[in-house]
């Protein structure tokens, strides 16, 4: 599918506010790719499409990965909004989309927990989905936004740092792969 296609397929499945968002993080994830040298087309892709089953109930999320036989850990079935969407997202990216490129597949997989020593696609997404311009109400968000254009995994490091803060200050439950994330790039 050409990548008009996809824009006009997540503008018919998603939300105003969650297209707005997705053409946000395509624009983004295009900029650091440009900048740091990843592949523009493979991070417009990912960028748009990263978000493609978040227009799921949590229901109907935790249905989809059933049928498509996906391992539902304890913490994805209490947060399944948050969590399932990514790996249910990569389903979608190849059976509607016809995305067969791993590294796209992960970035998708991988944008809301990130994981250690992620390529370098997995990490623009991974960015790229925290300070597109839609998100306003983040702490430091310029901050993060000048440090992502400048160092890649410095901005890891700053970013999983804060989600954790905001996760433990709302007492909600924390991925243990944002925590191995965090472990990972706080030293490198
Ligand atoms: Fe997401
Ligand atoms: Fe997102």
């Amino acid at each position: 599918m050409e990548i008009e296609e996809l824009r006009k397929s997540m503008k018919d499945i998603l939300s105003d506010s969650r297209y707005r968002h997705s053409v946000g993080v395509e624009d983004v994830c295009c900029d650091l790719a440009l900048i740091h040298g990843e592949d523009v087309l493979k991070a417009s892709i990912a960028g748009i499409l990263h978000d493609c089953a978040k227009y799921l109930t949590s229901e109907e999320q935790i249905a989809e990965c059933e049928r498509y036989r996906i391992n539902i850990s304890d913490i994805e079935r209490k947060l399944p909004q948050m969590l399932l969407h990514a790996k249910l997202g990569v389903v979608y990216a190849k059976e509607r989309y016809g995305i067969m490129d791993e590294n796209i597949l992960n970035a998708i997989e991988y944008h809301t927990t990130g994981r250690p020593a992620m390529s370098k696609l997995e990490k623009i997404v991974y960015i790229a989905d925290y300070i597109e311009p839609n998100r306003r109400m983040i702490p430091n968000i310029d901050y993060c936004r000048e440090i992502a254009y400048q160092d890649l995994d410095k901005a890891i490091k700053i970013i999983t740092k804060q989600i954790l803060e905001y996760l433990f200050n709302k007492d909600n439950m924390i991925d243990p792969l944002t925590k191995e994330t965090y472990d990972y790039y706080v030293n490198m």
